[in-house]
Parts: structure tokens; C-alpha cells; sequence
């Protein structure tokens, strides 16, 4: 079955996982919105999409403002979304509590939490028109497990847990696919010197989304490093 001129939204996607999630999903078969604030790194990767003949849209927008939201509801009003992956994230330095400014908890929950729930609804009544679509969302290890020096982050992915989990409910017996994806360490930055490849990471989300029907999946590195000794 062809599922050309269907996108797949990634946002996030100039650049680290999200860049090599666009790549693989246009690899097999869907068109592509490309979404980040980089708008060199939006281009650069549309490069990249280019080569594996999927149409390719650019929408820069920041997530952390309502006047990028609405760019982004304008970009999908006429698109068919097929997938949306909500994979952008705000990462912070380790931190305790007391040293967290008001600016860097607004700027996780927005960009983690609540930007993706508004997205998610959006599309969401996309889906539920033609009773059909998958939302991903690029969680963590840090949505399950406790961190210190890590509160805010965990806060932000421990409620799209609660989100996403309950949404499931909701989106079960209406065509509507609902998955969870919970990385250990990927190497998307040079100072992360250990860690899973972005690339093979991506190709088990697209492996995970196209030939199961499971809903959370599990990239723990440190489980294979365990394997390997
Ligand atoms: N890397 C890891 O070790 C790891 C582990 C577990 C989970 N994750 C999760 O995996 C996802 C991707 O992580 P990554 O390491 O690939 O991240 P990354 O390399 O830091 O890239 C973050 C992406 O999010 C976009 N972004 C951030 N804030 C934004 C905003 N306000 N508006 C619009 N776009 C924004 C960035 O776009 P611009 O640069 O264009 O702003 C960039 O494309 C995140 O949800 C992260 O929490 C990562």
C-alpha cells in the first residue's frame, strides 16, 4: 500500500533524533513537514529529504509562543498528517532546584509538556475525521525513573506520560495509534560522548511504529551494554 502524500510532522526535526526521523520516514514512503527554529538546519536536512523523493515542508516556528503554534495549525489545516512525532525538547543543564530560573521551568514545560499537548489536539481532530493516524512521543528514560539534578526535565516528560497514557484511553477502538518511546543517552551532541546513535535509534522507532502494534517502547542502552558483557 503506497502512503505517499501523507505526512509525517516531526518537530524538531533540523537537526539531532528528529532530523534522522524525518529522514527514515521519508525513506519509506511519507512526505515530510520539517520542524525546528533553525532555519539553516530546516534547510540543510530538507537537502537530505530531498534525495529520497518525499515532498518536503519547512515550518520555523518556536514552540515556547502562541504565534508558533498557530504557524504550525496554519501548516497542517491542508496537509494530511498520517504521523506526528513530538520529538522536540528543551534540555537544561544538571541543576539543583534552587539554582533553576523562572525562564529555564518555563522554557522545559512549554517546550516539553504543554506545546505538544496543543499540538497533539490539533491534530488529534485530524485523526479522528478519518479514524486513522499515529502520534509518537519522543519521551524518556527520565519520563520513568526519578533524577536528581534533574526535576524540571522529569517534571516535563513525567507528564507527558500521564498524557499520552490517558489519551491512549480515549484514542483505543478509534483507528488512532497512540506510541511512547522512552531513550536512554543518544549521542545528538558532541559532548554527549556515550550513548545510542541518533540514526540506529531512529530506525527502531520507524522498525517499532511499522511492524508492531505494542505501544511503549524501550531504548535502554545500558540493558545491551549489560548483554554485551
Ligand atoms: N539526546 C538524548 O540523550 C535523549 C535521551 C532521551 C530522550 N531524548 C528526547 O529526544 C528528543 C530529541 O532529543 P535530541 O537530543 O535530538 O535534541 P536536540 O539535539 O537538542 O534537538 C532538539 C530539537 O528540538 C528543537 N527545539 C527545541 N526547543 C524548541 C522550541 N522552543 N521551538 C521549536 N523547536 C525547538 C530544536 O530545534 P532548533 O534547534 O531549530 O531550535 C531541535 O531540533 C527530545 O524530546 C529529548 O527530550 C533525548
Amino acid at each position: 500500500m503506497s502512503q505517499k502524500k501523507r505526512f509525517a510532522l516531526i518537530t524538531g526535526s533540523g537537526r539531532g533524533l528528529g532530523r534522522e526521523l524525518a529522514i527514515v520516514f521519508a525513506r519509506n514512503g511519507y512526505d515530510i513537514i520539517l520542524h525546528g527554529r533553525n532555519k539553516k538546519d530546516l534547510a540543510t536536512t530538507k537537502t537530505e529529504i530531498d534525495k529520497e523523493g518525499a515532498v518536503c515542508d519547512l515550518c520555523a516556528a518556536d514552540l515556547s509562543t502562541d504565534s508558533g503554534l498557530r504557524k504550525i495549525y496554519r501548516m497542517i489545516r491542508f496537509r494530511e498528517i498520517a504521523v506526528f512525532v513530538n520529538n522536540a525538547g528543551a534540555h537544561c543543564p544538571h541543576l539543583g532546584l534552587e539554582e533553576i530560573t523562572d525562564g529555564q521551568i518555563d522554557e522545559m514545560i512549554t517546550t516539553n509538556l504543554t506545546a505538544p499537548i496543543k499540538l497533539s489536539r490539533e491534530i488529534y481532530r485530524q485523526f479522528l475525521k478519518k479514524s486513522a493516524g499515529a502520534l509518537i512521543n519522543i519521551n524518556s528514560v527520565c519520563g520513568l525513573e526519578a533524577r536528581g539534578l534533574r526535576t524540571i526535565y522529569a517534571a516535563s516528560k513525567w507528564g507527558l506520560r500521564g498524557f499520552s497514557e490517558s489519551l491512549r484511553l480515549e484514542a483505543a477502538e478509534k483507528g488512532i495509534r497512540i506510541i511512547d518511546v522512552y531513550p536512554t543517552r543518544i549521542r545528538t551532541k558532541p559532548v554527549f560522548r556515550e550513548g545510542m546513535s541518533p540514526k540506529a535509534v531512529a530506525q527502531k522507532i520507524f522498525n517499532f511504529f511499522r511492524n508492531t502494534d505494542s505501544s511503549r517502547l524501550m531504548l535502554d542502552e545500558r540493558k545491551s551494554a549489560k548483554k554485551q558483557k
